[in-house]
């Protein structure tokens, strides 16, 4: 356990740049310090393994005032990872792993079986990487080999400051995957920073979130998402992720401003005249990929709708159309109905679609669940992880 007791800090030309920060970080846990750009992030972890000493109060580790510690000793117990890695250009991925194991004198042995095993742990494959140089690497995989090289030695505490930053959005997704599938096994505890409050949901058991040098919220993703402090951690975590505001706008209680069914339905549905064939009807849905049709009258009239269990059980009697496999709709809606309505409707039922009709009966278009996807879409940025 990392424990911060009233921490204050400020910088030499009188920057107060941490205050009264009290903080208890559990072992074996991600713990991530997220927070606006300076607000004291990068500060607060360098503390833990003396990097910087604070002007006032105490950091503790396991019950122990680190100020009592050999700074350089205690850094060989805790692995750090930076933005741009420090990988030691002139020397192999193994060499630059074993860094720290070597200052610690281990057995040679024991040493090339842990680099071995760790570059395994990251897929890199050792017989193909451990004696290439970081040059020869990818960014990703340099930033894994800076990741595994914190490692090495085995520490209790690996303190990480925006490790991943610089990576494309794919690579970045990936060490996550890999951070959290390592930590399965490790259970060490890792103090993170990042600005991302996608990268901190992701893989924090604990969210620290920072502003101007102090601590505003602790808490569990859930716990941060679903009862932010204050408008400050609102905004922070950005309303699309906000929980209240998918309950109030997702579902039911739109107040105001509720989109048309209009707006969200599709002009185009597919449809078939009820005289058409089984067999040409079995081939429309083919073609376009549809599980029904919706039958319609050459003025367009809605009739009713055709799925294709229906055209399929009868598939082998040439003499039957689409009129006699038909079923009638018990629901539609009206363009200018709130689309909550088809929405409300095709949640109940299990429904796939709700035809969309004007006075007379006459289709005009369709809401689908593809549409609701889309236009929430337009809404939300993330919205494939609600639906
Ligand atoms: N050596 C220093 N002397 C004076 N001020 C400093 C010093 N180092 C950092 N600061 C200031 O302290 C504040 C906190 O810096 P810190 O690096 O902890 O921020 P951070 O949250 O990590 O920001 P970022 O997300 O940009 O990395 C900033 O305003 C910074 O300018
Ligand atoms: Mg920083």
């Amino acid at each position: 356990m990392i424990r911060f007791e009233k921490v204050y800090k400020r910088y030499a030309d009188g920057f107060q740049a941490l205050k009264d920060i009290n903080l208890d970080l559990e072992a074996g846990k991600i713990h991530v310090f997220i927070g606006p750009s300076g607000c004291g992030k990068s500060t607060t972890m360098k503390h833990i393994n003396r990097l910087i000493t604070p002007t006032e109060g105490k950091v503790f580790i396991d019950g122990e005032d680190i100020t009592a510690v050999n700074p350089v000793q205690l850094r060989r117990k805790i692995g750090y990872v930076i933005q741009n890695i420090g990988l030691f250009p002139h020397m192999t991925i193994a060499e630059n792993v074993a860094v720290v194991p070597r200052l610690l004198k281990w057995d040679e042995i024991k040493i090339q079986n842990k680099v071995n095993e760790l570059l395994s742990l990251v897929n890199l494959p050792p017989e193909t990487y451990r004696n290439r140089f970081p040059g020869e690497l990818s960014g990703g995989q340099q930033q894994r080999v800076g990741v595994i090289r914190a490692l090495a030695a085995e520490p209790d505490i690996i303190l990480m400051d925006e490790p991943f930053s610089a990576l494309d959005p794919i690579s970045r997704e990936q060490l996550q995957d890999e951070l959290t599938n390592l930590q399965e096994n490790i259970q060490k505890t890792i103090v993170f920073v990042t600005h991302d409050m996608d990268e901190a949901i992701k893989i924090a058991d604990n969210i620290v979130l920072m502003k101007a040098g102090e601590v505003i919220q602790v808490g569990t993703p859930e716990q941060i998402l679903r009862h932010p402090a204050n408008d400050f951690v609102k905004e922070f975590i950005g309303k699309k992720r906000l929980v209240e505001h998918r309950e109030n706008t997702m579902f039911t209680n739109f107040d105001e401003g509720v989109p048309s069914v209009r707006e969200v339905m599709i002009d185009k549905p597919v449809t078939a005249a009820p005289q058409r064939g089984l067999a040409s009807s079995l081939n429309l849905m083919e073609q376009r990929r549809v599980d029904s049709l919706i039958v319609v009258d050459k003025h367009r009239k809605l009739l009713g709708y055709a799925p294709i269990l229906n055209v399929l059980g009868h598939i082998s009697d040439e003499t039957k159309v689409l009129a006699d496999v038909m079923q009638s709709f018990t629901f539609s809606v009206k363009p200018e109905d709130p689309f909550t309505a088809a929405l409300e409707y095709m949640g109940q039922n299990n429904a796939p679609y709700v035809p969309v009709v004007n006075e007379e009966n006459i289709l005009v278009g369709a809401v689908t669940r593809g549409s609701i996807v889309r236009l929430m879409s337009e809404v939300y940025p993330v919205i494939e992880e609600v639906l």
